[in-house]
């Protein structure tokens, strides 16, 4: 039996289906469903017997409590976050209070289970913290990088809170031994993710004919993990990582955004070579940059390879084909995750950055 938080999330439903086809244990999942949160991403294993689904908030001390005592897991891996840099900077307090004062109240609960543990049980248990490159700040284009020892220096209210949380982690290992791991990993893409992050925003909106959104020049740097390698590595850290320690996670896969979103609209020109938005780079346009916007993230992946034998499987292209397909095939996922809320999220975050079709902005405005 593991505890999982934010299984109901991208990353945390794709592990969570993962552990079901290549473990044999049970799963405690436990997610507030907030927007991000989606109950259908998990409706492949809803009649699973080893998977049991749980509506809370990490910061729910007595809730947490009650979960340990009576499920005894032998990990927690903590994913539940608030996870999007545009929606921090438009709402930053609801970041700090999952996670910093959510991860605190998490830990807490942990540590306390943990401390009344005794033998096997107590020595096997795993806190596994799920983090982010964007910790360590930006990179410039010579920089080698970021290792397991480069400082941190979050600059966006999210990387600000997932720095504060990974600091946190550090602590209760240093003063009370409580055995955590940390993973810090690159930009993920592939099946399940809301379509607020880069790459699901670009297949939906260019599947609908709507202008795709490139903030400032297109060229900052991400360095793109396929989600199921993220998924093998967090099981591979769990299972052989040395308690104390820090892995960095990464795909080997540094792409300016312009590449990304051109190698989507080139898979789909060939899904949809007779439709109407073809070709769909021309539903490109450019605007107004996100404030605080990192330039580049890149991961130096070397120590999870030597120390735990983990190298992603999949290539971009291979992982981003996959992806695209899974959309193409999951419309009514899409149709679903893309009414309500989302249509309001839309206006808040695209409405003020009036685009226009080339960078120079010549090409006249845009509607997004
Ligand atoms: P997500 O936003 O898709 O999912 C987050 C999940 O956490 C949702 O299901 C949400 O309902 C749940 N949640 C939020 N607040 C909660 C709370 N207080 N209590 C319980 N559940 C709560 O995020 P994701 O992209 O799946 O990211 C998962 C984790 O991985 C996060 O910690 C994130 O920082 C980290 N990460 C993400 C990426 C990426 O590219 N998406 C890369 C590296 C690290
Ligand atoms: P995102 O998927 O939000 O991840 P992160 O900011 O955590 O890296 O964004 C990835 C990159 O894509 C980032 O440089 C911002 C850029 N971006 C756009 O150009 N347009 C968009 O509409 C979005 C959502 C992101």
């Amino acid at each position: 039996m593991i505890l999982v938080t934010g299984g109901a999330g991208f990353i945390g439903s794709n592990f969570v289906l993962d552990w079901m086809t290549h473990e044999t244990g049970s799963v405690v999942n436990l997610d507030k469903l907030t927007y991000a949160g989606n109950m259908e991403n998990l409706a492949g294993i809803k009649n699973e017997s080893r998977h049991l689904f749980v509506q809370g908030d990490i910061g729910d001390r007595a809730l947490v409590q009650r979960l340990l005592a009576e499920h005894r897991p032998r990990a927690v891996v903590n994913f539940a976050a608030e996870s999007h840099v545009d929606r921090s900077i438009h709402v930053p307090g609801e970041f700090v209070q999952t996670n910093v004062v959510g991860t605190f109240n998490l830990l807490e609960e942990v540590r306390a289970y943990w401390d009344a543990l005794e033998g096997s049980e107590k020595s096997a248990f795993r806190f596994l913290h799920v983090s982010t490159d964007e910790v360590y700040g930006s990179l410039g284009e010579q920089d080698a990088p970021f290792t397991e020892m480069t400082p941190y220096a979050p600059n966006s209210p999210y990387s600000a809170s997932k720095a504060a949380s990974d600091h946190l982690v550090r602590a209760y290992h240093h003063t009370y031994d409580l055995p955590t791991l940390t993973t810090n990993c690159s930009n993920n893409y592939g099946p399940y993710q809301f379509p607020e992050k880069l790459i699901a925003l670009m297949i939906l909106n260019a599947t609908r004919g709507r202008p795709l959104p490139i903030y400032g020049d297109g060229r900052n740097v991400r360095d793109w993990l396929y989600v199921g390698d993220h998924c093998a590595a967090i099981r591979v850290v769990l299972a052989r990582g040395k308690t104390g320690e820090v892995y960095n996670i990464g795909g080997w896969n540094e792409k300016t955004n312009l590449d990304v979103v051109h190698t989507v609209c080139t898979i789909l020109d060939e899904h949809h070579h007779d439709g109407v938005h073809v070709p769909h780079a021309s539903l490109i346009t450019y605007v107004k940059d996100r404030p605080g916007h990192d330039r580049r993230y890149a991961i130096d992946a070397r120590k999870i390879e030597r120390e735990l034998g983990w190298k992603p499987q999949e290539s971009f292209e291979t992982g981003i084909r996959k992806t695209v397909r899974w959309y193409l095939d999951n419309m009514t996922w899409v149709d679903n995750v893309a009414s309500g809320n989302y249509q309001n999220w839309l206006t808040q975050n695209y409405a003020n950055r009036a685009g226009s079709k080339s960078a120079a902005g010549s090409a006249g405005e845009a509607t997004l």
